[in-house]
């Protein structure tokens, strides 16, 4: 059965929501689900806009059925070649003779990389090229690198409408609600766009400031992204926040202590580094087991935030896996311009403060470390405190 909405008088979403897969790109969990949009337009030609993820194309399939009605498709536009998007390329080219593949040519190559058949009805658009389907005109514009190379977005010059690609999206399924202004964006999504966006987009950070800048350029009035809420209000919200995101700024003045505990000596001294801080006034402050919480989630609370402390025991005389782990993907996704302060645990030959400190210091960039460090030999004792409270004072006094 079709499950569409309208988007304007004759734009519709005609994409589908996934539930039952676990893991988005098969590492990311996404407990809320996710969902894959598609939109179709009716002009005088019908042209749709991207497909969906193999797991999800009966659904697709249905609904652009219905919202066909019995037209031909005319135009199948593809603004992003990944599978989760690009998927039933080729189900909609055996369904729809008529149609003919609009896109970009590194777009074109990919799709015969993955096997597609679509010689013979292609049509290669670049940066600047216009198009007109009846009474809308779109413009075509490159989007390089957000996320991958072949991306552009599409701009309907008639009415404003931005067919977004993976810019603006967020993990989370629609579940009924497609636009921003029937939701609460700020209380139950904002963090799974974060994690989105910081996760699957946030290691190209320049080029995403490349697209703000061209779409500064432009009258948007509407952004349709190929995943999560349709934005057709309050868009300077969403873009301040990609804005933010992609320059490497954090959101908010906060400490987040991720501690690495084997037996909770190292996160009961997190505990009270956590404690101390408040007391001292820094009550934005958040504590995760980095055994606990998937890296995604790290990931995304390190974009948010100013400050990381990392507590962390000494394993096989080397960092502890986990955090070596998170440490791995925040330099895979660029992190840069926050301040970290090191907490190091070991019962002899403690080693993995200087290993995490080197590791910031030589393998990443615009990062700060606290030359103060709280050393534990087994567990924190009462004369450690005083190093305690140093560490916890200059926390404070780099917020400044
Ligand atoms: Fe949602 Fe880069 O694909």
């Amino acid at each position: 059965m079709h499950c569409v909405r309208k988007v304007t008088d004759d734009l519709y979403w005609v994409g589908a929501n996934e539930h039952r897969l676990a893991l988005f790109e098969n590492i990311h969990p996404i407990p809320r689900g996710v969902s894959y949009n598609s939109y179709l337009l009716l002009d005088k030609q019908t042209v749709l806009f991207d497909t969906v993820d193999w797991a999800v194309c009966r659904q697709f399939l249905d609904n652009v059925e219905k919202v066909l009605d019995g037209r031909p498709l005319d135009y199948l536009v593809i603004n992003h070649m990944e599978p989760d998007h690009a998927a039933s390329i080729e189900e909609v080219l055996l369904r729809y003779p008529k149609a003919t593949v609009v896109s970009t040519e590194k777009a074109f190559m990919m799709m015969r990389q993955f096997g597609f058949h679509i010689d013979g009805r292609i049509e290669e658009v670049k940066e600047g090229d216009t198009k007109s389907f009846g009474a809308h005109v779109v413009a075509f514009v490159a989007a390089p690198m957000v996320h991958w190379p072949e991306a552009m977005v599409t701009f309907d010059t008639t009415n404003g409408v931005l067919f977004a690609a993976d810019a603006f999206g967020s993990f989370g399924a629609l579940d009924g609600k497609l636009f921003n202004d029937e939701v609460d964006f700020d209380r139950d999504w904002i963090d799974d766009a974060r994690r989105y966006f910081t996760n699957i987009v946030g290691k190209y950070g320049p080029h995403v400031q490349t697209l703000l800048k061209k779409a500064s350029g432009i009258d948007i009035k509407i952004v349709c992204p190929l995943h999560g809420p349709v934005w057709r209000s309050n868009l300077g919200y969403f873009i301040e926040k990609y804005d933010k995101w992609s320059r490497y700024e954090p959101e908010e003045k906060g400490v987040m202590i991720v501690y690495a505990s084997m037996y909770g000596n190292t996160e009961s001294a997190a505990g009270s580094l956590a404690a101390t801080l408040v007391e001292k006034g820094m009550t934005n402050v958040i504590m995760y087991d980095v055994s606990k919480t998937h890296v995604s989630q790290l990931i995304s609370e390190t974009f948010r935030l100013s400050h990381v402390v990392l507590a962390s025991v000494t394993y096989n005389l080397g960092m502890y896996p986990l955090i070596h782990n998170y440490l791995m993907d925040m330099k895979a996704l660029n992190l840069q311009k926050r301040t970290f302060a090191i907490v190091e645990n070991g019962s002899w030959a403690c080693k993995s403060g200087t290993l995490m400190h080197d590791f910031l210091d030589q393998e990443m960039r615009e990062i700060t470390v606290l030359d103060e460090r709280l050393t534990l030999n087994s567990a924190l004792n009462e004369d450690k405190l005083p190093e305690l409270e140093t560490l916890a004072d200059a926390i404070i006094a780099s917020m400044k």
